[in-house]
């Protein structure tokens, strides 16, 4: 391209990103903090004894828009603790980060796992309550929950 060119595209290109940069955060772009809470954070309940748990919970956390999420964990603890699990055994995550960490202890879960015949737009789960350590991956400063990675039943 001409030198007299650039000189016209350059500056409009900073301005772009200038105003992609600023028109981000006024999105209300959800951060990684607040979408783990949203998918997996349910402390209010207790352990749901209704079947119908999941199919509830999984419209109203909103994982069932465009698709069904096909597997989910929603976690029944305060979430002061769920967030101290940051500073809890340090091991290696599913996708091979090391910034995963499993509960000291054992706490309550609730597992949806959706249905082989369920069809969207009718997303139908499976409801299972559990006690098992969970695995979180937690990022950012402060320093927390953004990923759930897993849970187990005996600690390792
Ligand atoms: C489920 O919970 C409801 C309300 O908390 C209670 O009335 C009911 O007895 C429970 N059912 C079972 C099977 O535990
Ligand atoms: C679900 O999505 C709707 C519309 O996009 C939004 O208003 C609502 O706050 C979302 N619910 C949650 C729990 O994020
Ligand atoms: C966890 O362990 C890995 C590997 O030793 C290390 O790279 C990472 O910084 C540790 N994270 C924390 C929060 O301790
Ligand atoms: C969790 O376990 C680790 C390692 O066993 C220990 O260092 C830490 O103090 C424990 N934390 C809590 C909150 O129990």
């Amino acid at each position: 391209m001409t030198l007299e060119k650039s000189f016209v595209l350059l500056p409009l290109l900073a301005l772009m990103l200038l105003v992609l940069g600023w028109a981000q955060p006024s999105l209300g772009k959800e951060s990684p903090a607040r979408k783990f809470q949203r998918q997996h954070m349910d402390s209010d309940s207790n352990p749901s004894n209704s079947s119908s748990y999941c199919n509830l919970m999984m419209r109203r956390r909103n994982m069932t828009k465009g698709y069904c999420k096909s597997v989910n964990t929603f976690v029944h603890n305060p979430l002061v603790d769920v967030q101290a699990i940051c500073l809890q055994k340090n091991i290696t995550c599913k996708n091979g980060q090391p910034n995963c960490h499993q509960s000291n202890s054992s706490i309550p879960i609730t597992d949806c796992r959706l249905t082989g015949s369920s069809k969207y737009p009718n997303c139908a789960y499976r409801t299972s309550n559990k006690m098992r350590h969970i695995i979180v991956a937690c990022k950012g400063k402060p320093y927390v929950p953004v990923h759930f990675d897993g849970s187990v039943e005996v600690s390792s």
